[in-house]
């Protein structure tokens, strides 16, 4: 997508439009190494925009992994609770982010943050099918029978029947791994219900083929490499 040379200079550099129109009529500013003044040019992320010879880092949208702790919500504002943007917004004071889909407040792990809104929804739509994967702790162990009813597709308590989903055995006793391709509320603590199984622990782990970055601890966060983004597959193929 295109913007304004003057929005741009602005966002890249977190000064006014007006001082940005400034630096334009000084001739400060390049665009692929040839002096541009009017505002209204319009550039990409294709083009390289230099001010006094400096190149500017433009990202039209970013894209951050956190690790949510316990006892934050996934919101973008809370009367009572930190919200996962509060962790996050001291480093991005002009973006608009707000998390691509939610854990719940005593879940921990993967939360996506991101301005970009299309993005937001292709993650989230349902036909897209992006699957998440959670690590598990419960309080009783689990059966091939159950495994079973995950695969061909759990029906909940209030009647909803879900889709399949995978659970598999770690090696550690009532620690399991699921993965879901949708979000219903509450879907994993639901889904356990049913067989009158608690969750003591619920820890998102990958969301698509992109795994949460081991070595950050909670309330950490780093921006997504665009090789990491593309690693957010998305299916539409419908199962
Ligand atoms: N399922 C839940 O029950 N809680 C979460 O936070 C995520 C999935």
């Amino acid at each position: 997508m295109l913007i304004r040379l003057d929005k741009y200079i602005s966002d890249a550099m977190g000064i006014s439009r007006q001082d940005a129109k400034k630096l334009l009529s000084k001739g400060a500013v390049a665009v692929d190494g040839k002096v541009i003044k009017k505002g209204d040019a319009k550039v990409g992320d294709a083009n390289r925009v230099s001010v006094n010879g400096r190149q500017l880092d433009y990202k039209q949208f970013v894209y951050i992994m956190l690790n949510k702790p316990k006892g934050v919500v996934s919101a973008t504002d809370d009367k009572n609770d930190t919200t996962v943007v509060d962790l996050v917004k001291g480093d991005y004071p002009k973006r608009n982010l707000f998390p691509a889909g939610r854990l719940d407040k005593t879940s921990t792990g993967f939360v996506l943050l991101t301005d970009d809104g299309d993005f937001a929804h292709d993650i989230l739509a349902p036909k897209k099918h992006v699957s998440k994967e959670y690590i598990v702790t419960l309080d009783a162990e689990i059966n091939d029978e159950i495994i079973g009813k995950f695969n061909s597709g759990v029906t909940l308590a209030d009647g909803t029947l879900l889709k399949s989903a995978v659970l598999e055995v770690t090696g550690e006793p009532m620690v399991v791994k699921v993965v879901l391709k949708q979000g219903v509320y509450h879907q994993i603590k639901r889904m356990f219900g049913v067989f009158d199984i608690g969750v003591n622990e619920l820890h998102r782990t990958h969301i698509g083929a992109l795994e949460l970055d081991k070595t950050l601890a909670p309330g950490a966060y780093r921006e997504i490499t665009a090789e990491e983004l593309e690693k957010i597959v998305f299916n539409e193929i419908d199962n």
